[in-house]
């Protein structure tokens, strides 16, 4: 299957004249896109950053943005709206202050698949709901924009209330610097799906994995402070995945050795994935897609603003910091000191 992707070349500027952009959040993601929008020549007088009274507002002020306090005012002079705070507290800020007072043809735009794939957010249906979702941190989409280079990013259009939801959904994509390198067609479905994968199933494992050939090794005679070289500090499996998007996947392992090459691809082979599979499939199936996660993330939320073992998030860390791993990580790093 694949995806259909588009370019500056499909993607029309002029749309976006005589819009009012409200950038809500100016944090990682809200900071870089309304900058590259601004640098796109979208003028600066149509620009607002709606932002509670913090240092992210400060940081616009400082960046030359006109910053407005109220939400409810920046909703009600909308076009378009990116929402840019984190994704647990979208919903309430969302349905509470902007939803009573946007436009009913507003674009609203985010940048995760999360609170629209699982119906949280109460938009109205002749509003435009896309997603122009970069897959990069915010320091990077600045920095690539900076340097006149593009970075990957999903775009889909996921209620087209207007009729004009796709070359609005384009024309946001370039102005922020999403068309470039190419922004791949997707949806929310897709992106949270993966996301959520990656976070609940693909990375516990690799989690897992660190931890139990850990254990191994060191019951089978090897120092922390080899251990911790060898399987991370080194920075090797950073500098594996890089190869890996720069090479390919599989043809990175040519860097290697030819004892490793042979040891990897053997026992990758040697390897069914049948009770992964199982695994993986579970999760996606059975906690991702159905909501079970959604649902039971959504009893816990309010306790993340918690301090101590009542924040169920300290009380993970807590647990994870016994295992022997990061026991044995925490001496060699008081024992190496300015060395890692
Ligand atoms: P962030 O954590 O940097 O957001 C900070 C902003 O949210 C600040 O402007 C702050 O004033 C505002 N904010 C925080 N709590 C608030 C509250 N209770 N009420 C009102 N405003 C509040 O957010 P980030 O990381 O930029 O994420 C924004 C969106 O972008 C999310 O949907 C996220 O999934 C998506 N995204 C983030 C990426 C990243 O680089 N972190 C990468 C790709 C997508």
């Amino acid at each position: 299957m694949s995806a259909k992707i588009y370019y500056d070349a499909d993607a029309d500027l002029s749309l976006l004249k005589g819009k009012k952009i409200v950038f809500l959040g100016f944090g990682n993601q809200g900071s870089a896109q309304a900058q590259n929008l601004r640098d796109s020549g979208i003028p600066n007088d149509v620009i607002l950053i709606a932002n509670q009274q913090d240092s992210y507002a400060e940081a616009a002020k400082a960046k030359g943005f006109v910053v407005e306090h109220d939400f409810e005012k920046a909703a009600e002079v909308a076009d378009v709206l990116f929402l840019l705070i984190p994704d647990q507290v979208q919903p309430r800020v969302f349905n509470e202050k902007f939803a009573p007072k946007l436009k009913p043809n507003a674009v609203i735009v985010i940048a995760s698949g999360y609170n629209v794939f699982y119906k949280l957010l109460n938009f109205a249906p002749t509003q435009d709901l896309v997603m122009v979702a970069p897959r990069m941190i915010g320091s990077s989409v600045r920095s690539l924009y900076e340097k006149g280079k593009g970075f990957p990013c999903f775009v889909s259009v996921e209620q087209d209330g207007t009729g004009n939801g796709l070359p609005i959904a384009l024309a946001l994509s370039r102005a922020i610097g999403a068309t470039k390198a190419g922004a791949i067609a997707s949806s929310a479905r897709e992106e949270t799906a993966m996301d959520l994968f990656a976070e609940q199933a693909l990375w516990p494992n690799i989690i897992m994995l660190f931890r139990e050939a850990f254990s191994v090794l060191k019951e089978a005679g090897c120092s922390d402070e080899a251990l911790c070289y060898e399987m991370w500090m080194s920075k090797e499996p950073a500098e594996i995945f890089e190869r890996a998007a720069e090479d390919g996947f599989i043809a990175q392992l040519k860097h290697h050795s030819t004892v490793s090459q042979y040891g990897q691809l053997s026992g990758a082979l040697a390897l069914d994935g049948v009770a992964a599979r199982a695994h993986f499939k579970d999760i996606l199936y059975n906690q991702v897609l159905n909501g079970a996660f959604c649902k039971k993330f959504s009893l816990i939320e309010a306790d993340l603003e918690k301090d101590g073992q009542e924040n169920p998030l300290n009380e993970l860390y807590r647990r994870t910091e016994e295992t022997e791993l990061a026991q044995a990580e925490k001496r060699v790093k008081a024992r190496l000191g300015g060395l890692v």
